[in-house]
């Protein structure tokens, strides 16, 4: 198979090396990838939103297969680009339609989809500009701390989580008033949920599902999770509370009500599902969907992996996925993020990255990076997942944070503290 990935950053490097392994795949492009997935595959200068050049593209080479990696393609309808013209309608989209989509793009869809099939998720309500007066009500009926959330895409900032009934309807003002502009025309308020979060993934075929290794994500800038929100500075795989027991309250609560509720209501969704999970006294709550693998969770995710990948996404698309087989490799796989000094605020990109050469007992996969002048230079905020096995987690953190040292580029920075709260 011909395959076209598209996107730009870790999780799409990390795709695109497990993708690349695959037996079915005789040629991959990434679209438009990043110095990285110029080792593995092809890249094609073309955005991943780029829905006209994409269709053409797919159609002059050949294109068998379209794997999405960010959600942003998804939520603007690229599934339903490929089917809606004849020139690429049998060339299958691994991600879900527009529609399904919305189980990111709108946190009040994605809750009263929770409500309506009965998935555990925290009690809510939605305001928008004319009902502002009845969001400041429902303030009042919570306890601290609150938590308000922008209900479109705002670029991972459109939630806040306020310590005062003051701040909470300061900030319901300011979020109905504009702040992250048509984002927030509309405003989820929820009860505040206090546990560990996990990350659980499947792939699902409309029908069938098949659970994919979980993993926790390290999203603050900070050591001990201080500091600003980021896209995410490391991951770890297994996690220790997903137990066994643990997992099967989380298929039988979560993922089967949801792929089964995708189908009753209609909606046509051949992806990954990213469950963003807290573990609340040993239950499993839903905290947000998203329609795209995690990043950097798929850094470690792919590691343990061991099934074909290719072969899975041909189930996706055949509808067989059931008939499929997901094994699990049984190492601990971790990924350690570097990232440009000043990220998640301003920071400066282009310069170079040495040491790449020397790292043996990891796999590095690029995330904010580009070639100049046939070298390897820093275009992103996280430029770098340093992703390693281990027999355990400790294992397998010592040869991340080796090769963190390893590789260098100026004002570099990375959290010491991957994994050491599991
Ligand atoms: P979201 O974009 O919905 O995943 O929210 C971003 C982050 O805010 C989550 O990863 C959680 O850490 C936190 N969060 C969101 N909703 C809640 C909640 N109801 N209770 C506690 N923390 C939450
Ligand atoms: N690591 C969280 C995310 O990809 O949204």
């Amino acid at each position: 198979m011909n395959i076209l990935l598209l996107g730009s950053g870790g999780r799409e490097h990390a795709l695109a090396w497990k993708i690349a392994q695959s037996a079915k795949c005789s040629k991959l492009f990434i679209a438009p990838g990043n110095a990285g997935t110029g080792a593995v595959g092809e890249n094609v200068a073309i955005s991943a939103d780029d829905f006209g050049r994409l269709k053409d593209f797919a159609v002059e080479r050949k294109v068998d297969m379209v794997v999405v990696g960010p959600e942003d393609p998804l939520v603007k309808g690229i599934y339903d680009a490929f089917k809606d013209d004849v020139r690429t309608a049998r060339i299958p989209v691994i991600g879900p339609s527009k529609a399904g989509a919305v189980l990111e793009g709108s946190k009040d869809f994605a809750k009263a989809f929770m409500k309506r099939h009965r998935i555990p998720t925290a009690a809510y309500q939605t305001f928008d500009g004319t009902t502002l007066e009845e969001g400041m009500k429902f303030l009042e009926t919570l306890h601290a701390p609150y938590v308000l959330k922008a209900d479109g895409l705002a670029a991972g900032k459109g939630v806040l989580i306020v310590p005062t009934l003051e701040e909470a309807r300061k900030e319901l003002r300011e979020m109905l008033g504009g702040m992250f502009g048509n984002a927030s025309a509309k405003v989820v308020i929820e009860e505040f949920l206090s546990g560990i979060e996990c990350s659980v993934f499947v792939l699902t075929d409309g029908t069938h599902y098949q659970i994919l290794p979980e993993a926790k994500d390290y999203k603050r800038i900070g050591e001990h999770d201080t500091g600003l929100n980021t896209g995410g500075m490391g991951s770890v795989s297994p996690v220790p509370f997903a137990t066994a027991e643990w997992m099967k309250k989380v298929e039988e609560r979560i993922i089967r009500p949801t792929v089964e509720g995708l189908k009753s209501d209609h909606i046509d969704y051949k992806g990954f599902i990213f469950f963003g999970l807290i573990n609340v006294d040993g239950d499993p709550m839903v905290i947000e969907y998203n329609c795209r693998m995690g990043d950097p969770e798929t850094e470690s995710v792919m590691l343990r992996l061991e099934s074909d990948l290719v072969d899975l996404f041909e189930g996706v698309a055949e509808g067989d996925l059931d008939k499929r087989t997901v094994v699990f490799d049984p190492r601990s796989a971790v990924c350690v993020m570097l990232v440009s000094g000043g990220y998640p605020e301003a920071y400066v990109k282009g310069y170079p990255v040495s040491g790449l050469d020397r790292i043996k007992d990891s796999v590095v996969f690029h995330s904010g990076t580009a070639l100049k002048d046939g070298k390897v230079v820093t275009a992103g905020g996280r430029v770098i997942a340093v992703s390693s096995y281990g027999e355990n987690k400790e294992e397998a953190l010592r040869k991340s944070f080796a090769g963190a040292q390893e590789i260098d580029f100026k004002d570099k920075y990375f959290r010491r503290d991957i994994g050491q709260d599991l």
